[in-house]
């Protein structure tokens, strides 16, 4: 019994090197929501000060929008702005109409599950692009961007900030008082399985083959304190 257990760790240890998990599983989602919360009035308000300061009215596409507090506070900063939110997961989407349906926001905020290297919308669909700690857990960035350049309008910008630095700014001893008995198994299982990895953020070399494999001739690229930021104009 002893020997299949290591020998099933060693094998998911070996996995991993080739697994990469896109979405949040849904066993974490809630765990994850509950970070976000505790991130809002700091990182959140802040990116979308930052959005709302060059933009305040018009169609924004939030790719990988998890619990759907960016477009909130975005939308609280700058109400001429329309948000279609996107997420692999269901779970998170699930939790990002609820949190724009109490912040009396479903209006202004569209959510739905898809794949932001699949988009369903046609060329030239959206005024700005935002994503928001999703980079690095893609498979393949470059279809991505390329479903960025597809999508957005011409002269709109498009910004990639890689990771979500939430953890940097939550209090973690609250956030663990605040997950219940299911969520804290389900993270030390993921952390036992070595399936919650550091975040590997992408240097500026790596991302520019990206950039311009998409399509994109002005951009600039910004990396610095854990965190890479990529703005880029069509
Ligand atoms: C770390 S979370 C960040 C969520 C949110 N942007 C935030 O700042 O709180 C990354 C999100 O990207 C989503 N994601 C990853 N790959 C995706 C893809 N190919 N298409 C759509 N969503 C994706 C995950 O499900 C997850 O919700």
């Amino acid at each position: 019994m002893g020997t299949v257990f290591i020998f099933v760790i060693f094998l998911l240890d070996n996995m991993k090197k080739w697994i990469k998990i896109e979405r949040i599983p849904g066993v974490l989602a809630s765990s994850y929501e509950k970070a976000t919360q505790l991130a809002i009035d700091s990182y959140y308000r802040q990116v979308a000060e930052e959005v709302v300061s060059v933009f305040q009215k018009g169609r924004l596409l939030d790719l990988g929008t998890g619990p759907g507090k960016l477009p909130v506070e975005m939308v609280k900063c700058a109400p001429g702005i329309q948000i279609v939110g996107v997420d692999l997961s269901r779970h998170l989407i699930r939790m990002a109409r609820i949190w724009a349906s109490k912040a009396g926001l479903s209006k202004h905020i569209v959510l739905e599950v898809a794949n932001a290297a699949n988009l369903r919308f046609n060329y030239d669909s959206f005024d700005m692009v935002i994503s928001t700690g999703m980079l690095h857990s893609l498979r393949n960035p470059t279809w991505v961007l390329k479903e960025i350049y597809r999508v957005l309008k011409k002269g709109g910008d498009a910004w990639i900030y890689d990771p979500a630095k939430i953890i940097a700014y939550i209090d973690k001893s609250l956030w663990r008082a605040s997950l219940t008995r299911r969520e804290r198994f389900f993270l030390w299982i993921f952390g036992l399985l070595g399936l919650r990895k550091p975040i590997a953020v992408y240097s500026r070399d790596q991302v520019i083959p990206f950039i311009e494999a998409a399509g994109f001739k002005l951009y600039t690229v910004h990396e610095g304190d854990g965190e890479i930021k990529i703005k880029m104009r069509k």
